[in-house]
């Protein structure tokens, strides 16, 4: 099993590009379900998560071309892929694809849109929570959908006619459960409206996508999103937006360390409560043509309080980056976390490379210390392992950071984007 090894203390100078959205391309991807057309999607980064759902895609009928070559010869990264479903050849996601990735549940929005019946593995609990599905059936529900648990899968119908438009405030904000209410909505019968969406990036990206389909969606972006039902959607060309938490977690990763990069094709606006977080830590944060520059200058991180919220909130996405930088400020910062119960397995990590940090219930203190010290870790999911990539690179010494497959899964061509800016960082296999 592959690990990164570590040398820190170096700073960081240059640029790094900015792939595009894992967690808008997963869902944009699933939208290829919803039209016999070609959807095209650029800068698709090269992720494990990604090639996990192209063979999920493809058990549905989803034929995929990259850069016009075959899939398995692309090796290339941000890619342009065409997705065509000419027909859905299967409507069952099973247990064995599913509990790989939890967003492939999302399939259940276009399959029951398209073809008024799906069977869907529930995806099961994960390492940041036991991430239930309620939402989910609750909001197809209150489009007509019938709902039956057999066997740890969902077998949902649509009502002889289709889905239909329907009103339906969400009792909680749930990223996923809008992107496929939002899916499932657009070719529903009559209009749907609803109610405390999540506003995420993301979910206006998908809502983008839709519309450049031939969907007539209002307010993305907003508490309230309006649909109004089409016949059918065609096909569509589109530009996955730049990943917010890949841009923030370099800044932080920059904060930490000191240094003067520029995270090249991002934008400020996909992520202005963490950027201003970071400016009160000490990082001087600006735009300029080409993306963000992001600098410190020697003097300490200072000590600020996240809780982490849906956007426009800080996101959970970035609590454990921000937590590694805040394990060296000048003070004592607060953290907690709101939106997943079990996101803290990073802190016994940290506090192997001499993090001061005390947990109490879904809060976290953190009492910066001058050095973290190298040591081995273990990476426990995605942003936890970056978190301990960011800190291993201002730690003294040599930190190697084990179970990097998680990695792998959203940060595309992690060791050559910090190598290209002075880092020492290298992959090891066993
Ligand atoms: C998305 O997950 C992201 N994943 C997550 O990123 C991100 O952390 C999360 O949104 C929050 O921003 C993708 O986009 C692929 P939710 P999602 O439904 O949609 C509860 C990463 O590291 N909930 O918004 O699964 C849920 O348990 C990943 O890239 C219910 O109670 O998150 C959580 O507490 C990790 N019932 C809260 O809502 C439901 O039916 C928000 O989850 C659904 C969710």
């Amino acid at each position: 099993m592959d690990r990164i090894r570590i040398s820190g203390g170096n700073e960081l100078h240059g640029t790094i590009p900015i792939s595009g959205a894992k967690n808008a391309a997963l869902p944009l991807m699933i939208a290829s379900l919803l039209t016999s057309d070609t959807l095209t999607l650029e800068n698709v980064p090269h992720l494990a998560d990604v090639e996990q759902l192209l063979r999920i895609l493809g058990n549905h009928g989803v034929d995929v071309s990259v850069n016009g070559r075959r899939e398995s010869q692309a090796e290339s990264y941000s890619r342009t892929i065409n997705f065509t479903c000419r027909t859905i050849v299967d409507t069952t996601a099973p247990y064995e694809l599913v509990s790989k990735m939890r967003a492939s549940f999302w399939v259940i929005g276009p399959l029951l849109a398209r073809e008024g019946k799906a069977r869907v593995s529930l995806p099961g609990g994960c390492a940041i929570g036991t991430r239930p599905v309620d939402l989910f059936l609750d909001g197809l529900q209150a489009l007509g959908a019938i709902l039956e648990v057999d066997a740890g899968y969902i077998n949902a119908s649509a009502p002889k006619g289709g889905l239909i438009g329907a009103h339906y405030t969400f009792p909680k904000v749930s990223v996923g459960a809008t992107h496929v209410m939002l899916m499932a909505a657009t070719l529903a019968r009559g209009t749907t409206v609803i109610d405390n969406a999540a506003r995420e990036p993301e979910v206006v990206d998908l809502a983008k996508c839709l519309t450049a389909m031939g969907a007539k969606i209002s307010g993305a972006g907003t508490r309230t999103i309006t649909i109004e039902g089409v016949a059918s959607l065609s096909g569509a060309r589109h530009r996955v937006l730049p990943d917010r938490i890949e841009t923030g977690t370099y800044a932080m990763a920059v904060a930490m360390t000191g240094g003067d990069v520029v995270l090249e094709g991002t934008q400020a606006s996909l992520l202005e409560n963490a950027l201003d977080t970071l400016r009160l830590a000490g990082a001087e944060i600006t735009e300029t043509e080409s993306g963000l520059r992001v600098v410190r200058n020697g003097n300490r991180i200072q000590p600020v309080d996240i809780v982490t919220e849906p956007f426009p909130g800080f996101p959970t996405d970035l609590q454990a980056q921000f937590m590694a930088l805040m394990t060296m400020s000048s003070g004592v910062s607060h953290v907690t976390e709101t939106i997943f119960e079990n996101r803290f397995m990073h802190v016994q990590e940290l506090a192997r490379l001499g993090a001061k940090i005390s947990l109490s219930g879904q809060m976290a203190r953190i009492e910066g210390v001058s050095q973290l010290k190298g040591a081995p870790v273990m990476a426990t999911d995605l942003r936890a392992s970056v978190s301990l990539v960011i800190a291993g690179l201002a730690a003294e010494g040599e930190t190697i950071v084990s179970r990097v497959y998680h990695l792998d899964r959203g940060f595309e061509r992690l060791e050559e984007k910090l190598t290209r800016c002075g880092a020492i960082v290298e992959r090891v296999s066993d």
